[in-house]
């Protein structure tokens, strides 16, 4: 993966960030409004954190990728923006942001458990499964301001979505064929549950935007696709760049 390639971009991904037109009123009747918020301050809380627990990851995991290091905190840094994007949407719609919810604990627990590519791993389902959610509340609820916030957020997903599939095709690219299968089978498994937590936990907000259960998991699985051919992509062109050295030292 070229580090410091996706630093360039995540400095200047910083500069010249539309901010979503605030005070136009919404349309959108009380009750839908009144689901929205409640479904956006779920999400809203997804994506708070300061990463300090990633980052002490990192920082013992890789400690001579100093760029990676360094990426990784603005990535963060994005994920914080995105939490600010949708704190100013529930306040919009008349909710409440939240502190703590049953799925955030769950997501975090097993998060920190299980190591840090375990944590990447998480991110990245968290990130397709968002991604879907994000992109039928743009195509379905008619209020401006939540079209210009979501179309902002999904712009940074898709170029999250990628930048772990070019680090998790670095580190696929030294396992076997066998392993490989191994990690995408967990890897879907894992998908497949958390696409029905959100789905359990979104369903109202998504509903009363038009959007039904079919047309969220074709999404998901969709990005979920997407995401495993750009990782294998990666993985045998990294194979390719290293064979020939070795074949002759
Ligand atoms: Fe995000
Ligand atoms: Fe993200």
């Amino acid at each position: 993966m070229n580090s410091q390639q996706w630093l360039s971009y995540y400095q200047n991904n910083r500069n010249h960030r539309p901010e979503p037109k605030w005070n136009l009123p919404s349309s959108l009747d009380d009750r839908t409004q009144h689901f929205l918020a409640h479904s956006l301050s779920h999400f809203q809380l997804g994506e708070t954190g300061e990463g300090k627990f990633l980052l002490a990851q990192a920082r013992a995991h890789l400690p001579d990728d100093v760029c990676y290091y360094e990426t990784l905190r603005l990535f963060i840094a994005e994920e914080q923006e995105h939490a600010r994007l949708l704190e100013r949407l529930v306040f919009r719609f008349g909710g409440k942001t939240i502190q703590r919810h049953w799925t955030h604990s769950l997501f975090r627990l097993v998060r920190h458990a299980l190591g840090f590519k375990f944590e990447i791993q998480l991110f990245v389902i968290a990130e397709l499964v968002g991604t879907a959610y994000y992109r039928l509340l743009q195509a379905r609820t008619r209020d401006s301001v939540l079209e210009e916030a979501c179309a902002l957020i999904l712009k940074d997903e898709a170029q999250h979505v990628d930048f772990h599939a070019d680090w998790f095709g670095d580190f696929q690219s030294r396992l076997l064929p066998l392993e490989r299968a191994g990690w995408s089978a967990q890897f879907q498994i894992l998908f497949g549950a958390a696409t029905q937590v959100a789905w359990m936990d979104h369903k109202a907000g998504l509903a009363i935007s038009g959007a039904n259960r079919q047309e969220f998991f074709h999404e998901a699985r969709h990005e979920c696709i997407r995401f495993l051919q750009r990782l294998e992509r990666n993985a045998n062109q990294n194979v390719c760049e290293i064979s020939p050295q070795t074949a002759r030292p």
